[in-house]
């Protein structure tokens, strides 16, 4: 385990876009065509102060997460944090003040997806206390040809 750093936890602006999107890339989330500009800009438009960054003390975006809330149910999206800052207790800062955040909005239970070979991320939620619900599982459908991968 590296050192902790110290980071500042805000809401994203669409000027962090393009560091944002690299960051993504780099952190190996998985892309979806909703993770364009317009898209992300929809998704600012819904809970701007759900959607957060994490500044190093030079003002670098070194981790991100987006939140969902629709009055019911509060979701979490990628959470991610640069390859080289990992293990510094950035993405647990991020999530604390997510679910700080949910709670004010009256939320009662967080909810995410995780792919299946992500070992870190299981890791990382299990030891926040997340668990694996296996009594549902998750469904889609394409409304947009190309929407989404047909394989996932
Ligand atoms: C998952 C991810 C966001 C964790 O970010 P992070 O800043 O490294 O996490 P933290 O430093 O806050 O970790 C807190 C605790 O979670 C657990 N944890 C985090 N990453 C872990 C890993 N790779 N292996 C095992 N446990 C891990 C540990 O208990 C850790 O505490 P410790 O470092 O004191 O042992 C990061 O690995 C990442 O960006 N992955 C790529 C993107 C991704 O898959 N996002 C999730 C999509 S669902």
């Amino acid at each position: 385990m590296s050192g902790r750093i110290g980071v500042t936890i805000e809401p994203f602006a669409m000027d962090d876009f393009p560091v944002v999107h690299v960051l993504w890339q780099r952190s190996g989330l998985w892309m979806r065509p909703s993770d364009g500009p317009e898209q992300t800009l929809l998704k600012l438009a819904r809970d701007p102060e759900l959607f957060l960054v994490a500044r190093d003390s030079l003002g670098v975006v070194v981790g991100t997460v987006m939140g969902g809330w629709d009055g019911r149910r509060a979701y979490v999206y990628h959470l991610a944090v640069l390859p080289e800052r990992q293990r510094q207790g950035i993405a647990g800062r991020l999530m604390d003040e997510l679910e700080a955040r949910f709670r004010r909005l009256g939320a009662l239970k967080a909810k995410l997806q995780i792919m299946n070979d992500n070992a870190a991320s299981r890791a990382f939620f299990s030891a926040r206390g997340y668990e694996l619900e296996s009594f549902c599982e998750p469904w889609g459908k394409q409304l947009v040809a190309g929407g989404a991968p047909p394989s996932r």
